[in-house]
């Protein structure tokens, strides 16, 4: 090999303190393991002999307890984005020891191509291979690779011997050009390849390669239960009415489908159902659902930013290679999340939201209003730019001690305009042509729980006037009953002068 080999130490020692490091991968798929690992334990080192050690940590979206984990527990994290998940991370972010802001992913790209956040010190990107020549190939995330191996003053990869040489094909690395020079994306569908199988470093800047030998570390999902599988069973209904009223059309639309155990009751819905049609993903993450659906001949193809796979799942998907090769496309976040090609394909964008309020806006990201819980990461981009924006939440959350449904969102992530249809376990609401009240009323009727509705109709009574009726004193009331008794449940109007 042309490059120097290393050990993860060694390599750490390159980074300093302040640095802005990039990271390869998107969620856990394709993110370093053993480098980050090493430069949190060097943190640690410098910080019980006195000495600040800290670094800017940008990536493709979340990624794993290796690099995320161990530097937040490391307190060796400053700056942060554009998405997290762990929750050591999440604690630091919460406390303010790492300042983290939240990003549309399509956007983190372009933004450090024209330096809105410095100059990139150094990247670690994880390799399935590496050429004499610097180029390589990726493993099962792209994130933000092409411009981060582009901008970094040095890179360092990480040959991951997990990672099998028949992925070599599998990716779509292309990097567009910045405005005023962008042209279109070229994607008419999802399975266009439109770039190279590899990413081309420049050979002068690779600073050595180290070894690494895991798979991605991510766990399966919790088994689904009664309600995430109603939740499923409502989406699917919903599609194939959409589909019978000729607003869908048989061929079906492009599929986004969001993170979380929500999001994977509804995959396997989509698997369940006999009337939804063979259909294609243009998504940012393919969890396991999805390979199940490819196994069974549902998902005809693919195009994600990251293979997010159970381990024992990733292990299956590189033993049966060949068979998948022709069915999925990895691409940089950019171009999967790209507005452009969302809105040109029309993609159904399918999100999971921790709570949406009766005038059809959304929170996804806060828990009762101030704690950051991951963040937006790709649902904006394809909330807004969609054919069809569906959120999806269980309408009661710990045995009824919070409503899903509120008066009024603590924090709002997509507003009532870019959001179609709200659907629960109590059923769906299209909100489509509808006015505020209007829209109130159908999802009091039917994405609240029963427990609620009476507390949620009786507040769009409280409002006397405007056209969005709130009764701004009162509008939170549902969250302040539960920071003062833990219940939503003991909302007191009387309080407000009602
Ligand atoms: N208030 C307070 N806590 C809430 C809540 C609410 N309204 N709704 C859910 N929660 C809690 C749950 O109780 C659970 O807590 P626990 O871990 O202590 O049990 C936690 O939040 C996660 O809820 P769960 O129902 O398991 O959700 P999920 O795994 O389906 O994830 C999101 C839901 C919203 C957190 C996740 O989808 C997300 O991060 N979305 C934003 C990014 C995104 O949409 N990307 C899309 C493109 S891939």
């Amino acid at each position: 090999m042309a490059f120097p080999i290393l050990t993860p130490q060694e390599a750490a020692e390159l980074i300093h303190n302040g640095d802005n490091v990039g990271l390869s991968g998107f969620t856990a798929s394709g993110s370093p393991k053993v480098v980050t690992q090493a430069l949190a334990d060097k943190a640690l080192k410098e910080h019980e002999e006195g000495r600040p050690f800290k670094v800017n940590i940008f990536t493709g979206a979340s990624t794993n307890n290796w690099a995320d984990g161990a530097l937040a527990r490391a307190n060796a994290i400053d700056r942060r984005t554009p998405y997290q998940n762990t929750p050591d991370l999440r604690k630091r972010i919460n406390s303010h020891d790492a300042h983290y802001f939240d990003l549309h992913l399509s956007e983190l790209a372009q933004k450090f191509r024209y330096g809105t956040y410095g100059d990139l010190d150094i990247a670690i990107i994880e390799v399935a291979e590496v050429m004499d020549n610097g180029e390589v190939v990726l493993g099962t995330g792209v994130g933000n690779v092409p411009t981060y191996a582009k901008l970094a003053k040095k890179v360092i990869l990480e040959l991951n011997a997990k990672l099998p040489k028949g992925i070599y094909g599998m990716h779509d690395i292309y990097l567009p050009l910045d405005p005023p020079n962008r042209r279109e994306i070229p994607i008419y569908k999802p399975s266009d390849r439109i770039g190279s199988p590899t990413v081309k470093i420049d050979p002068e800047k690779i600073a050595g390669v180290v070894h690494s030998d895991s798979y991605d570390g991510i766990k399966g999902f919790t088994e689904l239960d009664d309600v995430t599988l109603q939740i499923g069973a409502n989406v699917c209904g919903f599609l194939i009415g959409e589909m019978r009223a000729g607003r869908l059309p048989k061929s079906f639309l492009p599929i986004q489908s969001g993170v979380g155990n929500v999001a994977n009751a509804v995959l396997f819905g989509l698997g369940d159902s006999k009337e939804i049609p063979q259909f294609e993903m243009y998504t940012e993450v393919i969890q396991d659902a999805v390979i199940e659906l490819m196994k069974m001949g549902k998902c005809k193809f693919g195009s994600t930013c990251s293979l997010t796979l159970s381990d024992k799942m990733e292990e299956e998907l590189f033993s049966n290679i060949d068979f998948f090769r022709d069915k999925l496309i990895i691409r940089p976040a950019e171009l999967s999340n790209s507005p452009e090609v969302i809105r040109r394909l029309g993609v159904i964008a399918m999100n999971t939201a921790l709570e949406a309020d009766i005038f059809g806006n959304i929170n996804s990201t806060h828990v009762v209003g101030t704690r950051m819980m991951n963040g937006i990461g790709g649902s904006g981009d394809f909330t807004r730019n969609g054919y069809l924006s569906i959120f999806s939440c269980p309408s009661i959350t710990k045995g009824g001690l919070i409503s899903n449904i509120v008066p009024m969102a603590s924090h709002i992530d997509h507003t009532e305009h870019s959001v179609d249809v709200i659907i629960t376990d109590q059923g769906v609401a299209d909100l489509r042509g509808l006015d505020p009240v209007q829209r109130a009323e159908r999802i009091i009727e039917n994405c609240a729980h029963p427990m609620y509705r009476p507390l949620l109709m009786e507040y769009l009574k409280l409002g006397q006037s405007g056209q969005t009726p709130h009764t701004l004193e009162a509008s939170l009331a549902f969250h302040t009953a539960f920071k003062a008794t833990g219940d939503m449940r003991n909302v007191d109007w009387s309080k407000y002068g009602f």
